[in-house]
């Protein structure tokens, strides 16, 4: 540390006015930083409410096209859609899941038809499709990996063609960054971006997305412990990631985010490539429930997204990307 003491160090002389505070900030979270979850859901009129998660709706395509046009109003250029399929259509191997002209794909190219300029991206993993509510194909009461993988890859395969930009593996099977990456190339989507949710931790955080996708119901008390990482482990996170940076991950992702700073600091430290956070439903709804309430004030979202970014994430999902960068413009 530097020897000055009293009365030559007063540091709150940079802290007597907000311009002052501004030209000495060490971090900024901009719009081009910020990423806008939609849940689309098939055979809905219009749009509907989602309890656990204030303020949040799901959309059918149209309302979500004009919902898009807002988000791209309010300053964000990416998006995260997520699905809420029929559940006539659910199966035990979540078959809807790799058809050619499903919701999603009919969705995303009506989207990218429209907004060719977003930067759109599509979850890869089977637990909206599936009527047991995991992300994989079970056999022998268990989420088999490789079985798994083979559905993925062809899940992916139908994503990258419908025009999505950046495919996200969220499920957590072992070497599937690998079989996408080599399916993608193969079959000449060559500049298709690879997110992959690397340490995915298995988190009670992730119970308002679950209703919002309506897979709740179906996962019951079942858990994601077989393949979602143990929240106690931060080793295991860098192991992940440098697997998954050799298979040919393009950004990595830790999720949930404001319990797990310390391991977005350690990736983007340790492996320093494009780190995403993922701030979850329940991160969000804890909030904005505080807020709604008038219990918290409603800085305290962008002060969790300014601490996300301090722990070193480059971009950050979350629900509340939209409102927060109306809020920025306007400062
Ligand atoms: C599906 C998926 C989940 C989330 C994103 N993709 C849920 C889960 O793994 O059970 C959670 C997102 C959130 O909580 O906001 N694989």
């Amino acid at each position: 540390m530097i020897d000055r003491k009293y009365p030559n160090t007063r540091l709150r002389r940079l802290r007597r006015n907000s311009n002052l505070i501004k030209l000495v900030s060490e971090n900024t979270i901009n719009s081009s930083d910020l990423i806008q979850p939609i849940f689309i859901k098939e055979n809905l009129n219009g749009t509907e409410s989602i309890e656990s998660m204030p303020d949040i709706k799901r959309f059918d395509i149209d309302s979500a096209l004009k919902e898009i046009e807002e988000i791209v109003e309010s300053g964000i250029n990416t998006i995260a859609i997520f699905p809420v399929i029929d559940p006539e259509k659910k199966d035990i191997k979540g078959s809807e899941a790799v058809k050619n002209d499903n919701f999603i794909s009919t969705a995303i190219s009506k989207i990218k038809d429209e907004f060719p300029e977003i930067i759109l991206i599509a979850d890869v993993a089977l637990d909206p499709y599936t009527t047991h509510g995991h992300d994989g194909i079970i056999l022998n009461d268990n989420v088999d990996n490789d079985l798994t993988i083979e559905i993925l890859v062809e899940q992916a395969l139908v994503l990258a063609n419908s025009g999505a930009d950046i495919i996200a593996p969220s499920d957590m099977m072992d070497g599937r960054i690998k079989s996408i990456r080599s399916a993608l190339e193969n079959a000449n989507f060559k500049d298709t971006i690879l997110l992959s949710y690397a340490a995915k931790y298995n988190s009670k955080f992730y119970g308002p997305f679950r209703d919002a996708v309506e897979s709740a119901s179906s996962l019951g008390k079942s858990s994601k412990e077989t393949y979602q990482m143990n929240t106690a482990n931060i080793n295991e996170a860098m192991h992940e990631v440098a697997l998954d940076i050799k298979e040919g991950a393009d950004i990595v992702m830790v999720k949930p985010a404001m319990p797990y700073l310390d391991v977005i600091q350690s990736i983007k430290k340790n492996f320093m490539i494009p780190t995403f956070a993922y701030q979850v439903s329940g991160e969000y709804c804890m909030l904005k429930l505080a807020i709604n309430n008038g219990w918290l004030d409603s800085d305290v979202m962008l002060e969790s997204l300014i601490s996300i970014k301090r722990s070193g994430a480059d971009a950050i999902l979350t629900y509340a990307a939209k409102e927060i960068s109306k809020e920025i413009i306007k400062r």
